[in-house]
């Protein structure tokens, strides 16, 4: 333990394959002053700024960025010795991602950022749904935020009570009410709210339940349909025939 800690020293906390690489180069780095991968909590601001440096090297260092898996594309002057990169402006996309700081000679001396960006709810507005009786029916809302809010359904401004046809599925982005059998009780104004730390945010479904439409007598309008098809064919057929004569008997009586 003794041993493992005064190799860990000068590299932070680097994992044991890259002691010997720190021990070999004695260099480190450090990331708006910390030696080691650290959690920077913000709010949506309007930039960050992270600036890399390198500790107890002879010469010249170039450093290298990355966000996730990805490079960052650096300007020349912001390579050697210490780099500076800027998130702006910081949005709701950036939380959860880390930036990391790497030796581009010893790429196992780093060091990484984890966001933590912190936003409120981002839901608002209104809907109206028409859905016919005894058909299904789903609202959903976008209840992303962090920290994760408390989400709750209310129906006409009351706390919804869950029934058997209601059906509720939730994850940290969605929240949402599905009903299988609408049945007419089902009319009214259901509201999603998300209530989080930093804000509340809610969502109007003004689901209008409509009657149940009456189921297409098929066959029956297939017979009516062959009925007055064939009533217009012999109309015209008879028709035709007295268009017919008409038209002979004048040419009879000129011949
Ligand atoms: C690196 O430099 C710091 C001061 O900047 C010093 O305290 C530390 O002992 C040095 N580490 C090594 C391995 O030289
Ligand atoms: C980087 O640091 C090394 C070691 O201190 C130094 O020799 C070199 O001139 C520096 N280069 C730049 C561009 O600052
Ligand atoms: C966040 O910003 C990036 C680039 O600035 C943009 O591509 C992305 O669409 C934005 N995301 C949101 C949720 O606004
Ligand atoms: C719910 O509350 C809002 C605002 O307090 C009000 O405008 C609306 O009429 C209410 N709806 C019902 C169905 O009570
Ligand atoms: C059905 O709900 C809508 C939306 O809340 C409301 O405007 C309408 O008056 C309701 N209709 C009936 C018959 O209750």
């Amino acid at each position: 333990m003794v041993q493992r800690h005064s190799l860990a020293a000068p590299c932070g906390a680097v994992l044991a394959i890259s002691f010997l690489a720190c021990v070999a180069t004695g260099v480190e780095l450090s990331v708006n002053n910390h030696a080691a991968d650290f959690t920077l909590s913000a709010e949506l601001v309007p930039a960050i700024s992270l600036s890399c440096l390198v500790h107890n090297s002879s010469q010249a260092e170039e450093l290298l960025w990355y966000r996730g898996d990805g490079q960052v594309g650096l300007n020349d002057g912001n390579k050697v010795n210490i780099s500076n990169i800027c998130i702006s402006p910081v949005n709701e996309s950036d939380n959860g991602v880390t930036f990391t700081c790497r030796l581009a000679r010893d790429k196992s001396v780093q060091v990484s950022v984890l966001l933590d960006i912190q936003f409120p709810p981002r839901l608002s507005g209104e809907e109206t749904l028409h859905v016919e009786e005894e058909k299904a029916v789903t609202m959903t809302c976008n209840s992303k935020s962090n920290p994760q809010g408390q989400s709750t359904w209310y129906k006409d401004n009351q706390t919804l009570t869950l029934q058997s046809r209601h059906d509720l599925y939730q994850t940290s982005e969605i929240f949402r009410l599905s009903i299988t059998k609408v049945q007419k009780s089902d009319n009214g104004t259901y509201t999603c709210v998300v209530d989080s730390p930093l804000g509340k945010g809610s969502k109007d479904f003004h689901l209008i339940v409509e009657d149940k439409k009456p189921i297409f007598p098929t066959e029956a309008i297939i017979a009516a349909v062959v009925v007055v098809t064939l009533t217009i064919f012999f109309g015209i057929v008879a028709r035709r025939d007295k268009i017919f004569k008409c038209f002979k008997k004048p040419r009879e009586t000129t011949l």
